[in-house]
């Protein structure tokens, strides 16, 4: 599958405009990497690609098709702070089941563990709530993982644990993923390509 963002451009309000004229194209089964500097709109487009915005002007496609944005959206964004994205009145069970139930043997590539499920957000650390984000977004009907900052709160040993993970599945299923961070050597490591900011935008 291919998702392809053509002639993106936006503002928050009429005064400065964040994006002009972006245009580029993920395929399945293909890491695209998305380098920038802080503040210069990288989460914007993030959330226009994942449906989250939507009065921005271009357009978002999906195998040459407008994305539906009822039922489940099939471009699944994950943020750099899991913890503002779940209700901290649900236990992690419910938390994880709001989206799916994930099969064993995919919690265990994510290094879930049994006891976090009865577990408030609040009672996990960064890295752990951040496995349940990934875990989440992978429900059967994602085609594509914008992937923002996810790793850039967490130390060395976690962050290789869960980007492993994420490329396995990936791979597996067919997943084509956007992975946005400052961070050229992660980008290096796990992207097939890299695209720099600055030299899309038209801004
Ligand atoms: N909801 C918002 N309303 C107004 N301005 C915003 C909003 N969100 C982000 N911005 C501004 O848009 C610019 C780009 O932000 P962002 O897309 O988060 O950049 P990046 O992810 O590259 O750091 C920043 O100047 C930021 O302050
Ligand atoms: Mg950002």
């Amino acid at each position: 599958m291919n998702l392809k963002a053509s002639n993106i451009s936006f503002s928050y309000n009429n005064k400065r405009q964040i994006l002009k004229d972006i245009s580029l194209s993920l395929d399945s089964n293909k890491v695209i990497g998305l380098i920038g500097d802080s503040g210069s709109g990288k989460s914007t487009l993030c959330k226009i690609m994942a449906g989250y915005i939507t009065n921005y002007s271009g357009e978002v496609t999906l195998d040459g098709n407008k994305i539906p944005d009822k039922d489940f959206y099939p471009v699944q964004l994950i943020f750099q702070h899991p913890e503002k994205t779940m209700n901290p009145k649900w236990k992690m069970e419910k938390v994880l089941k709001e989206s799916w139930e994930p099969p064993q043997d995919l919690k265990d590539t994510f290094g879930l563990k049994e006891n976090w499920l009865t577990r408030w957000p609040n009672e996990l650390s960064g890295g752990e709530l951040q496995r349940f984000s990934i875990l989440r977004s992978l429900n059967p009907k994602t085609k594509f993982i914008i992937a923002d900052e996810i790793s850039t709160m967490l130390d060395a040993l976690t962050q290789v644990q869960i980007w492993e993970a994420l490329l396995k599945h990936a791979k597996a299923n067919n997943i084509g993923i956007l992975a946005v961070s400052h961070d050229l050597e992660l980008l290096e490591v796990i992207c097939d390509d890299i695209l720099y900011f600055n030299e899309i935008n038209g801004v």
